[in-house]
């Protein structure tokens, strides 16, 4: 007997309730502003049709499960949870991915950002009066009175100035976080955002295939109230990488992780240097063990930092983080090897050759298989 296959037509229970609006919001370690971030949404929305999608980075301060606790009576609140990754623009990548919204409107989750321009956001781009609707701190004089120091509105004010130089915007606040966009216009653009650290919007603008027209509307950022700020010496890091790869790495078809890799290894060579002129001419050490010392630290110094910026999502961690330097270290000894050989034999059969060319090849191949090896073995995905 031939088993019938019945089809079923799938409609939905709520055909009148379209959802057009997607809110997104990247969390890490935000339980405290939950609760009042999603009642500030729900007074500003009056129509019922939005979303708001939480992407979590695996917060330890439970903001996940919070969520979780909130979605279980309220639909229209969702949760991404993530495990093992980080990344603002990841995280917000990810939550465009998951919206259903034909507009998303990216907003932080700890409450800085004021919900009451929500609605003009999406007006805007609903009216199609422009592309993306952004929340400048820049248009009014109070808009940036939320900043934490002087010191923060300094950095935001320098890496404005920059952004409108090197990519000829003409934005005063290319670097916000909470904007409204079409969701067909983001999905575009993502196959070529770097999507490194915090600036998703200026990542947008800049890597987008058509020109888009970013309309900015002021709004007045707001004091963090609690938990902290996550930018850090990394991020601003990961803002220098963004710069190298939207110009240089247009002409450099190298991995960003490569270009990192690369500039850590030139300072750990600063590093090196300087332990040597300490122990050698300032202590008087002998010099093989002033020189092993100094490679020594050169090489600690360059594990951690490619542990926290190179590969800042996949972090080692304990008795992984020891595991990983003394492999990172096994590994690079062999590139130091084929630098070293390489270079010499260079030198010996081509001696036209200005010195500088072979030990420049000696450290491009180090680099290289430094890179290639480490990036399988020690932070293998
Ligand atoms: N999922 C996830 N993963 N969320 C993150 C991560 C991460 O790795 N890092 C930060 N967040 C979340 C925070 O929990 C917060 O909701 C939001 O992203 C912004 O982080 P803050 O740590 O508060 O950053 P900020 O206030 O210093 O800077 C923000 O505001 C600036 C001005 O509007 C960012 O949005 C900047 O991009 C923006 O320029
Ligand atoms: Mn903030």
């Amino acid at each position: 007997m031939e088993k019938q296959i019945e089809t079923i037509s799938y409609e939905s229970p709520a055909k009148t309730l379209l959802i057009s609006v997607s809110i997104i919001v990247p969390t890490l370690d935000e339980k405290e502003n939950i609760e009042a971030l999603v009642a500030g949404v729900d007074k500003v929305l009056t129509e019922p049709d939005w979303e708001l999608i939480i992407v979590d980075d695996d917060s330890s301060d439970g903001t996940a499960d919070f969520v979780r606790h909130l979605s279980r009576s309220d639909r229209r609140l969702r949760l991404i949870s993530r495990h093992n990754r980080r990344g603002l623009s990841t995280a917000v990548v990810e939550g465009v991915l998951a919206a259903s919204g034909e507009i998303v409107v990216v907003m932080d989750g700890d409450l800085q950002h004021d919900e009451a321009l929500l609605p003009l956001l999406i007006e805007t781009i609903r009216a199609g009066d422009a592309d993306i609707a952004s929340a400048s701190r820049f248009l009014v004089p109070e808009g940036i009175s939320g900043l934490s120091s002087s010191n923060r509105l300094s950095m935001s004010r320098n890496g404005t100035g920059m952004a409108n130089r090197c990519f000829r915007l003409n934005l005063t606040d290319p670097l916000t976080g909470f904007f409204a966009i079409r969701r067909d216009i983001f999905v575009a653009a993502i196959p070529y955002l770097s999507e490194l650290g915090y600036k998703i919007l200026l990542d947008i603008v800049v890597s987008s295939p058509t020109r888009l027209k970013v309309v900015e509307m002021p709004f007045i950022l707001r004091t963090r109230m609690n938990g902290t700020s996550k930018l850090d010496g990394k991020v601003l890091f990961e803002f220098l990488l963004f710069f190298i790869d939207k110009t240089l790495g247009r002409y450099l078809p190298v991995p960003i992780h490569f270009l990192s890799f690369s500039i850590i290894g030139g300072l750990g060579v600063f590093v090196h240097m300087a332990i040597l002129a300490i122990l050698y001419s300032e202590l008087q050490a002998d010099f093989m063990l002033a020189q092993g010392a100094a490679t020594a630290v050169a090489l600690v110094f360059n594990f951690t930092l490619n542990n926290s910026i190179t590969y800042f999502d996949q972090r080692l961690h304990g008795w992984a983080f020891t595991r990983g330097l003394l492999l990172f270290a096994a590994l690079c000894s062999v590139g130091i090897v084929a630098n070293v050989s390489v270079a010499t034999i260079m030198h010996n059969r081509y001696e036209s050759l200005i010195y500088i060319v072979p030990a420049l090849c000696g450290i491009l191949i180090s680099v290289s298989w430094n890179f290639a090896a480490t990036n399988l073995l020690v932070w293998k995905k």
